[in-house]
This record gives structure tokens, C-alpha cells and sequence, in this order.
């Protein structure tokens, strides 16, 4: 890791439906594409003179639905990034797909852009849970669209989500036979968040739907993680599954605070220690673009007291966890202290101290609990 080194984030924020249970920024107005694309071109030279000495280390096209787009729209933004930023050191290149918008071309065409990741949602392997939540996919055009892109790629990830409506053990048995199968070099699976402002909130709210009881999503997810296990795959972070030599290095960026840039509506940066939001108002973002002014709604100069807090936030989710030695070339004993004593005295079962600082298993059951912790500590020292 060299202090110049950087991943990009560029967020494309176009989905054909909207699932009951997302927040993502992202609106089905196809009408926009145009003017979204010219904006991001914009940003991205904007931003980047910034950044002459900086090296690209990974790029993250996310959403929405990055497949959505044609290809052109997806080379273009690609050019701009080639030819505002050092990308000679690129080591990975992620793009997000849908399942039913992926096709022999596409894969072609992404492969030859230099793309070497893909992330595709997948779910669940129910069409009667892909329905129930708005997926626009039957399990059958999602495991096309797998065998579609493994004839071109060796490092796919697919995301799954735990506990939508209609989930038990044969649906996630289903979910599990399926990795076991096809054996995707990754697998995010991520626990349903309904807590956001979001259709599913709202059908929870007046009991239009229901989801599976606590004590069903973990003993499911004893299951998941059992078995996963058993298929050879290594848990590397709380949601996220690798097969050797197959963990996402741009996610590591995030997880262990190093420095990216994102571009797009709501993409957030961390550079330096100053960390940035843009605007998730897709206008407002277009917006000011065209006016040449930074589409950032949140900006703020973390001091190193900050710095550590989202430090910890971030490294834990990791199992690896956060070294001592790293942590003591970037903060203060005293600082460290402040923050580590606590935490230990809090959180014994949950913490693993040894040389480095990492959730045991129980902490990584009950992240939430040892997160929240975290929190109080940020809260009452801030
Ligand atoms: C940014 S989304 C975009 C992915 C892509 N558009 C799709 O839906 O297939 C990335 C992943 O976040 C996960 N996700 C989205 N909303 C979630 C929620 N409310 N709870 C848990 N996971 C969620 C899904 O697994 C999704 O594939
Ligand atoms: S989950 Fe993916 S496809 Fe569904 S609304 Fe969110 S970003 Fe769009």
C-alpha cells in the first residue's frame, strides 16, 4: 500500500424497478441519462486535478444498476477516467449487474474495458421471495445470466440477502446449493435492513407483509455460515465470503479507511482526513455540476479523534481486525487509550486483543451490540 494510492467509486443511479426493500440512491427516470453522464464526466475532471500524484489502485462502478446502461455510456466514463487519473496500477475493476440485463455482449464488452470483477445481485434463489419484493428476475434468468458471465470472468461475486418475506431453511438451502454449484469466487450476504425509509417499511408498518422471526434469521444464519465454511469459502468480513485470493480489494479500501473518491449522486470520499458527501438529490447534483460548483452536501475535517472512531468502525467488520502496530503509527497512546480501554472493559467477550484488535465469534453475531458500544464511547468523548 503506497500513500498515494486511491479507489473510485462511480455511482450510476438507474434501476428499471425499484425493489420494496432499497434505499439506494437510484431513480427509474431513464430521461436523465444524458445529462447524469455529462455531469459525472464533469465531476470526474473537476475533481482529479486535484489528484495528479494519485494512483488508481481499483474502480467500483455501482448503483442502481450499472448494466442497465449501453456500453458506450459506460466506455465513455471509463475514457474520462483514463484520461484524468493514473490507472497503470489498476489491480481491479468492478462493475454491478442485474441479472436480466446481462448478455453475451455485454460481458464481452465489459471484459474488454478491462473490467475483471463483477458483482451481481442475485438475492435469493426463490422466484415466490424475488417476486414478493419487486425483482424484475426469476431465479433461472439470474443463474443464465452466472454461466453468461463465467464464461468470461473468474472473479464474480453474487450478493444474497437474509430474511426477505417467504425465506426458511429450504429457501436459503436453495440459496446454499446454488453457491455450492456454481461456486462464485465471492458471496456478500447481507442481513435484510428494513429500517430505512423504504415500501417495505411501510408494509411492515400495516402488517401487509411479514418477515421471519429473530430466532429463525439466526439459526439461519448459523447455517450459512456452516456451510459456507464447508464449501472452502473464508468469512473475511461480517457480510462478506471469499474463496482464496478472491477477497474485493476496492471493499477493503472502505473497511480499512484508506483514501477513495467516489463520483455520482450520493458517492461519499474519504481523502486525507477529510471526508465528503455528495448530494443524493439527483437535480441538485445535476445542478450544480452545471454550474461548476462541487455537488457535496456534507464535508467535514475529521480530527484524529474521528478519524480513529470510523478507523474502528470500519476495521472491525474486518476478521483480520485492525493491527496495534497500525494503529499506533496513526494515533496517540493517549488517544488509543481513550477509546481502546473502554472498549475492552465494555466488550471482553466480544473483542479479540492479541497483537491486534478483531471481533471474536461471538462479536461477529453481535456486531450490532459491539457497534453500538462503539458509538456511546464516540458520543460521550465527542
Ligand atoms: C447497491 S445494491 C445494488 C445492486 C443491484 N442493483 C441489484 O439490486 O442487484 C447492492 C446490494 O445491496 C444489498 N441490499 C440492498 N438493499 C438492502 C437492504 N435493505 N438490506 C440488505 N441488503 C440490501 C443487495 O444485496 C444488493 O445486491
Ligand atoms: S436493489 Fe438494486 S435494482 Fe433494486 S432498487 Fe436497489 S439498486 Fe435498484
Amino acid at each position: 500500500m503506497n500513500s498515494n494510492d486511491l479507489a473510485v467509486y462511480v455511482h450510476i443511479p438507474f434501476c428499471k424497478k425499484r425493489c420494496i426493500y432499497c434505499d439506494y440512491t437510484s431513480t427509474i427516470d431513464q430521461s436523465l441519462k444524458n445529462e447524469y453522464l455529462y455531469s459525472l464526466k464533469e465531476e470526474i475532471k473537476m475533481i482529479s486535478k486535484k489528484m495528479k500524484n494519485k494512483r488508481v489502485r481499483t474502480i467500483y462502478f455501482g448503483g442502481g444498476t450499472p448494466s442497465l446502461m449501453n456500453e458506450v455510456y459506460i466506455e465513455q466514463i471509463f475514457k474520462t477516467l483514463d484520461s484524468n487519473f493514473n490507472l497503470s496500477f489498476l489491480e481491479e475493476f468492478t462493475i454491478e449487474v442485474n441479472p436480466e440485463s446481462i448478455t453475451k455482449e455485454k460481458a464481452d464488452f465489459y471484459k474488454m474495458i478491462g473490467v475483471n470483477r463483477i458483482s451481481m445481485g442475485f438475492q435469493s434463489t426463490s422466484d415466490k421471495i424475488l417476486k414478493s419484493v419487486g425483482r424484475i428476475h426469476t431465479y433461472n434468468e439470474g443463474l443464465k445470466a452466472f454461466k453468461i458471465l463465467s464464461d468470461f470472468f473468474d472473479n464474480i461475486n453474487v450478493d444474497f440477502i437474509l430474511g426477505l418475506p417467504f425465506e426458511d431453511k429450504e429457501t436459503v438451502n436453495n440459496n446454499l446449493e446454488f453457491i455450492k454449484i456454481m461456486k462464485p469466487s465471492h458471496v456478500s450476504y447481507y442481513l435484510l435492513d428494513y429500517s430505512h425509509d423504504t415500501p417495505l417499511k411501510f408494509l411492515l408498518e400495516t402488517k401487509k407483509i411479514n418477515l421471519p422471526e429473530e430466532d429463525q434469521i439466526s439459526e439461519l444464519l448459523d447455517l450459512i455460515y456452516d456451510q459456507l465454511d464447508n464449501f472452502g469459502y473464508n468469512r473475511y468480513e461480517i457480510s462478506s465470503w471469499s474463496l482464496p485470493r478472491k477477497e474485493c480489494i476496492h471493499n477493503k479500501y472502505y473497511w480499512k479507511n484508506y483514501e477513495y473518491i467516489g463520483f455520482g449522486v450520493s458517492a461519499g470520499s474519504h481523502i486525507g482526513n477529510l471526508r465528503t458527501v455528495n448530494t443524493s438529490e439527483l437535480p441538485t447534483y445535476l445542478e450544480k455540476i452545471k454550474t461548476g460548483l462541487q455537488p457535496q452536501e456534507f464535508t467535514n475535517k475529521n480530527d484524529d479523534f474521528q478519524e480513529l472512531i470510523e478507523t474502528l468502525f470500519m476495521g472491525l467488520r474486518l476478521s483480520e481486525g485492525l493491527k496495534y502496530d497500525y494503529l499506533k503509527q496513526r494515533f496517540s497512546d493517549e488517544l488509543l487509550n481513550k477509546v481502546l480501554t473502554p472498549l475492552k472493559d465494555n466488550l471482553s467477550d466480544y473483542l479479540s486483543l492479541n497483537g491486534s484488535i478483531k471481533l471474536t465469534k461471538k462479536g461477529m453475531d453481535f456486531s450490532r451490540f459491539v457497534f453500538e458500544n462503539l458509538l456511546d464511547i464516540a458520543q460521550t468523548n465527542s
